[in-house]
């Protein structure tokens, strides 16, 4: 039994604060390892280039599944499994519980490197510098926040680098229930509003979700399918102001009850890497719905 083996045989009561998943972030675990694979397989096939694979949330690595009631490994772990392996492993996250269990589950690794801190510093001062087009070096970018935790300007970032591909959850959930109120937006709470306008690089989310015309009383009301709409409109964003040459329509996760609480994106500039991505977000959209 190899170590991770023996992690998800590991008694829950001996686990760092781990997050209980539903079926959709099992669905979400299945699309990063699904696309990481097929992507390590085609560089790993380049002599000349070098791969390396970057969790920026990347949490305890291990997850219980609330269905079953069992451990499952976490997007990190899920990575450093992968054969071919990438080149290197870089994992970030700011709860130093989940950092140290991390460090210790993957100790035998030399090619692992768990970085305790805050992501939007750490990528922007010393990991994506290890990627770069020119010195073909190529890297794949997991941005798997809760909620508005990742900032603009390292979305901006990734995608000025050229060699950089992301999946990326966008927390419609923390938006919803934080910023995107359906009435009085006026009265929301300075705070969200800059948690949001980091997230989202301006103020130009309010065009999207409120119309100007104003209800009864003159405040702006959320549009009909503000959800849908501020998500495409995120797309054009990563497209158009990032500068990403291809983001495919982003897979939308649910909960039990069928409410959206996410959407994962993936953006890149290299077309083939859009075209498995986008034909492993459909299987996945056609098996989320049975
Ligand atoms: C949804 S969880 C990640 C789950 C992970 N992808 C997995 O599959 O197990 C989000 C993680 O982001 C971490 N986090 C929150 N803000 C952060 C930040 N600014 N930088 C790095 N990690 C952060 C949290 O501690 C949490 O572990």
């Amino acid at each position: 039994m190899d170590s991770l083996e023996e992690l998800l045989n590991t008694p829950i009561d001996k686990l760092p604060h781990v997050d209980k998943i539903g079926r959709w972030t099992l669905i979400k675990l299945e699309i990063i390892n699904e696309y990481a694979k097929a992507y390590s397989l085609i560089l790993n096939k380049q002599p000349r280039i070098s791969h390396v694979y970057i969790d920026a949330f990347s949490g305890a690595g291990i997850a219980i599944a609330r269905e079953s009631g069992k451990n499952v490994l976490g997007s990190a772990l899920n990575a450093i499994r992968i054969v071919p392996p990438f080149k290197k492993y870089y994992f970030i996250d700011t709860d130093e519980d989940k950092v140290q269990f991390l460090r210790e589950a993957t100790k035998n690794r030399t090619d692992v490197e768990v970085i305790h801190g805050d992501s939007n510093k750490i990528l922007i001062d010393s990991v994506f510098s290890e990627v770069g087009y020119t010195e073909y070096k190529r890297g794949l970018c997991v941005f798997d926040p809760y909620g508005l935790h990742l900032h603009w300007q390292t979305v901006q970032a990734a995608a000025e680098n050229k060699a950089i591909e992301i999946f990326l959850n966008f927390p419609l959930m923390d938006m919803n229930m934080n910023v995107l109120w359906r009435k009085n937006p006026e009265g929301q709470d300075p705070l969200q509003i800059e948690r949001m306008n980091r997230f989202w690089g301006d103020e130009s989310w309010r065009d999207e979700v409120y119309d100007t015309i104003g209800d009864l009383f003159g405040y702006p009301s959320k549009v009909f399918d503000a959800n849908k709409k501020i998500a495409e409109a995120f797309r054009k964003r990563l497209n158009e102001v990032a500068g990403f040459e291809f983001v495919p329509e982003p897979i939308v996760m649910r909960n039990t009850s069928g409410g959206e609480l996410y959407y994962l994106f993936f953006a890149s500039h290299n077309k083939t890497g859009e075209k498995i991505a986008k034909h492993v977000l459909k299987k996945y959209r056609e098996l989320g719905r049975n």
